[in-house]
């Protein structure tokens, strides 16, 4: 079915010559949602309505640039023209949480002219919420010399503002230092009013309870935006992040669009995950003609080893990626299903990273036979998947990028993980780790890849906007405080993925590394950062939640490359293992049975016929009503539910769990209490 879409368009047109016009409208198809723009005193400003109520006041529009880029687009903007149309189709992800999404909206798309410039504003309201992005004909140079490297129009920010109506809750995540965005920081939760800069997704529940989500969406050739409160009330004011010179985007064309700006409007928590498929619809349709190849897997790996500090990336007495050690990984995952072995420090330079690094992406370390384990791996049916980390040297790694994927497409290995760790390399200091530079890279990687049937999976990588359904390949991604800061800092609180969910889950698949069995890391010690010293210190570290809770994350947090990531001797035995293995990494139906934002998430997913639920607390231990009320009348299930017992404990018992197995139908509901950080995961199954 690849992802050719099923399409339903309509559109009907009406064109308005406004000469005189100052006020503009659009609603969504169901009129939840509706923008009101206007043009007083040569200003664009628009407003946005819940069910009549107001949500955004009159927000200012429009782009600044470079004295040299002429002037800019923000106080003497005249809308000569008004259009609205409307939109419907539905289309079919290559994988996703809904094998058919509905793309409905009507638009408006104002044409403006700036003092002889031109520029058309677009915006898009669907019931989830709405959008809107510039469209600018900027004059240039009459002649143009191809050499000459100068920009023909240089941005050196937006006017943008989001000023939100009420008061409200605001999850949102800071930015972190000297430019180097991981997207790694903690959520914090405050009052609008307490928020400085933060990345986006910014989520926030207004005190009448209506949610609210502000993105953006197809963040191509350009930078990514950052919301700054600068008077410290509710006006959150975009910024661009720049290069070094302070000039936030640069393009070699007068004629661009910008990428959407987004906010996602629903009633509640919940209706926050299923809207989130704007950001999707914002992006176009799949590019990528033959798409067999993108395989949604879930994987093990040499990885979390390294992590725990048990093994070391470079090679030495202690080298993770050994070709006995990676057999033994891809044996693990042919005995249970899992569809890839991932291989961190299999490739050559590891011994300078982090900072000096020069990595090879083609030459193996001489204790790791690629090609016998390519061979091995395709014979198991398991697929070997590399990683490659640049330590951000881009350059470099732009430079080998095409011998790399060709060699892996060569070796049958569909997948890579990619990680950019750091800023030093990248052309110098002072580079906006989202800056353009860095959005035209992950861009060119994935084009790339997809060339030469590479999935990626970047790690250190620029937010999520949706971009996954024109390059499917681009399938998962970091960008999130993985799992991977419980081995080795004070780790992710109990509430981190009650927030994750509603924030940076909103944008895209993550990466998030779930499935720690040992969350106590039972081995008491471990070796010291040197890797093959054998002096040993004592582990301070643990994971932050329950056994069971790590289970319910494989449904509660979607990616469709999902690692099972403790070590093969942690899961050998165990019964709980049996989810991960049955859990499916691509859904056909999602539903949010309830959410608090930072409390308590449960989520059901359909497979088939089959379902998943996933139930997750905070710090607060509670009683998580499950009502499968989901499931098609008239059916039974067997449903096995793996969730805390009366034995888990955080602090002492963590991995203690429960298994549970019963007969279900929609009119069942139970009562499943939860410790602490607890959870619990249910597979079900049609009889
Ligand atoms: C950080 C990534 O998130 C992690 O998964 C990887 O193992 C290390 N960098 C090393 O590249
Ligand atoms: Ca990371």
């Amino acid at each position: 079915m690849l992802c050719k879409m099923l399409l339903i368009v309509f559109a009907f047109l009406s064109i308005s010559p406004v000469f005189a016009q100052k006020s503009f409208s659009v609603s969504s198809p169901e009129k939840l949602i509706s923008v009101e723009v206007t043009n007083d005193n040569n200003e664009l400003r628009y407003m946005v309505k819940y069910k009549n109520e107001i949500i955004v006041n009159p927000s200012k529009m429009g782009i600044y640039f470079k004295g040299t880029s002429g002037s800019d687009f923000v106080n003497s903007i005249k809308v000569t023209k008004s259009e609205n149309t409307s939109f419907k189709e539905t289309w079919k992800p290559v994988w996703g949480y809904n094998s058919s999404i509905v793309n409905n909206y009507n638009s408006l798309m104002l044409y403006c002219d700036i003092k002889g410039e031109k520029m058309n504003v677009e915006f898009r309201v669907f019931e989830e919420g709405m959008a809107f992005r510039y469209l600018v004909e900027k004059k240039t140079r009459e002649t143009v010399n191809l050499n000459d490297e100068t920009p023909e129009v240089e941005i050196t920010g937006e006017a943008t503002e989001f000023i939100i109506a009420q008061e409200g809750k605001a999850f949102w995540q800071p930015l972190s230092k000297n430019f180097e965005e991981h997207f790694e920081n903690r959520h914090k939760t405050t009052g609008i009013e307490k928020i400085d800069s933060c990345n986006t997704p910014l989520t926030i529940k207004l005190n009448n309870g209506i949610h609210m989500s502000i993105h953006e969406a197809a963040l191509l050739n350009y930078s990514s935006t950052i919301l700054v409160n600068k008077k410290q009330s509710n006006t959150l004011s975009s910024f661009l992040a720049p290069w070094p010179d302070g000039v936030a985007v640069k393009l070699k064309t007068g004629s661009f669009k910008t990428p959407w700006r987004t906010i996602q409007i629903s009633k509640d928590a919940a209706g926050l995950i299923n809207g989130a498929q704007m950001i999707m619809n914002l992006n176009d349709p799949c590019q990528i003609p033959n798409t067999s190849w993108i395989k949604p897997m879930k994987f093990n790996g040499v990885w979390w080893e390294m992590h725990l500090n048990l093994r070391s990336w470079y090679a030495g007495k202690v080298h993770g990626a050994t070709t006995a050690n990676t057999k033994k990984h891809i044996d693990f995952a042919a005995a249970n299903g899992l569809q890839a072995t991932l291989v961190e420090g299999w490739n050559t330079g590891w011994e300078t990273f982090i900072g000096k690094e020069q990595f090879s992406y083609t030459q193996p370390y001489p204790d790791y036979d690629l090609q016998w384990l390519a061979d091995y791996a395709k014979k198991k049916n398991v697929q070997l998947m590399s990683h490659h980390e640049t330590g951000n040297n881009i350059p470099d790694y732009e430079s080998q990028m095409e011998a790399a994927y060709s060699q892996m497409q060569n070796l049958g290995q569909h997948a890579v993980k990619t990680g950019y760790v750091g800023n030093s390399a990248l052309l110098g200091t002072n580079y906006w780790h989202q800056g353009q530079r860095m959005v035209e890279h992950i861009q060119l990687s994935t084009e790339t890849a997809a060339k030469y049937q590479v999935s990626i999976d970047p790690h250190e990588t620029i937010k999520p906007t949706g971009i996954c359904r024109t390059y499917p390949n681009l399938m998962s991604g970091e960008g999130v405080r993985g799992n991977e800061f419980n081995a080795w800092s004070d780790g992710n609180l109990p509430e981190h993925e009650t927030i994750l969910a509603f924030t940076r889950g909103l944008a895209g698949p993550m990466d998030y590394t779930p499935g720690v069995f040992d969350v106590l890391f039972k081995e008491g010690t471990r070796r010291r950062a040197t890797g093959d010293a054998q002096e040993k210190t004592p582990i301070t570290t643990r994971v932050h939640t329950t056994l069971s809770k790590q289970l319910a994350l494989y449904v509660c947090l979607y990616s469709p490359l999902q690692m099972a990531a403790d070590l093969p001797e942690n899961y050998t035995g165990n019964k709980a293992f049996q989810f991960i293995k049955d859990v499916p990494v691509t859904f056909d139906e999602t539903k949010v049975l309830a959410a608090e934002i930072g409390d308590y998430y449960t989520v059901a997913r359909r497979n088939g016929k089959n379902w998943f639920v996933g139930g997750i607390t905070d710090e607060n231990p509670r009683t998580l009503k499950i009502d499968f009320g989901f499931l098609s009348p008239g059916k039974k299930y067997k449903a096995i539910i793996y969730g805390d017992s009366k034995l888990t404990e955080f602090e002492k018992n963590p991995s203690a769990y429960e298994i549970k197995t019963m007969e279900v139908t929609n009119k069942t509901s139970i009562n499943w209490n939860v410790v602490k950080s607890g959870g619990v995961a249910i597979s079900i199954f049609e009889k």
